[in-house]
């Protein structure tokens, strides 16, 4: 047993789709989350940039005790979790794009994966791919601009929506029956996005998943936290280094956000 807290990071509020999985399938653990907000988006980066950055996370919450953590970034994961994995001993948890299912179940044999770009240019990102969907027809499509404007809170702008309506079209000229959303972030505009797609596209995010895969690390390696210790709110701690507002609204106000110069 441990009651320490779980780690999560992300280049920003994206990850919070995460962190509400892991809260509502572990409520008795702790957690910490970081937004690098400041650096957001991770996806126009280099892969040393990113590693750096995904570094400066990992130390951070390393230095408050976290037990595991969670990379909540698709673009991190892809680019940096090799590294973390090789250079601290802390056990890392990681998010990619939910191929394997989509290719599993699709029926037109053409499934969509909307992401960043570095996710997309990225060898884990390629190697799954050929892994699970080898026979079918993959249209990968980068969500330029998108990450910008959820981090900006402008989720309900004419800008938004037209970026939206332009990056499904080749989707459904390609007959897609699965959206694979490959970023943290695009779960904030799943609303936007079946108003967009036919009712039988199907769309899959990766939280469940990954929820169920760090409970099932912290098992392995008896680090589950007592289930029976009452949970206040301020055992889920949240940081932010560029603003708060935005996350406080995602999170009901129900929890402090701090500020942190990082
Ligand atoms: C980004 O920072 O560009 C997006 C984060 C992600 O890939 O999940």
């Amino acid at each position: 047993m441990n009651n320490h807290p779980i780690g999560i990071f992300d280049s920003g509020i994206g990850g919070l789709s995460i962190w509400k999985e892991i809260h509502s399938l572990m409520p008795y653990e702790k957690t910490i989350y970081l937004a690098d907000s400041i650096n957001a988006p991770y996806g126009q980066k280099t892969k040393q940039e990113i590693v750096e950055l995904c570094i400066k996370n990992t130390e951070f919450l390393i230095s408050k005790g976290c037990k595991i953590i969670v990379v909540a970034c698709n673009t991190a994961t892809t680019n940096a979790i090799t590294y973390l994995r090789d250079n601290y001993s802390v056990p890392f948890i990681g998010i990619e794009p939910a191929i394997k299912p989509a290719a599993l179940q699709t029926k037109t044999k053409a499934i969509g994966v909307l992401a960043t770009k570095g996710t997309l240019s990225s060898e884990l990102f390629h190697s799954t791919s050929e892994m699970y969907a080898e026979d079918i027809h993959i249209v990968e499509q980068i969500g330029a601009g998108l990450v910008e404007l959820i981090e900006s809170g402008n989720l309900l702008s004419k800008e938004l929506d037209e970026l939206l309506e332009s990056y499904m079209q080749p989707m459904l000229a390609n007959n897609i029956d699965y959206l694979v959303l490959g970023c943290t972030h695009y779960p904030l505009l799943i609303p936007k996005l079946k108003n967009i797609l036919p009712k039988d596209v199907k769309i899959i995010d990766s939280g469940e998943a990954v929820a169920r895969q760090t409970l099932k690390v912290l098992k392995a390696k008896n680090l589950t936290a007592n289930d029976s210790i009452e949970m206040l709110n301020d055992n889920y701690l949240f940081y932010n280094n560029k603003e708060v507002e935005i996350m406080k609204s995602i999170l009901d106000n129900k929890y402090q956000i701090s500020f942190l110069k990082f």
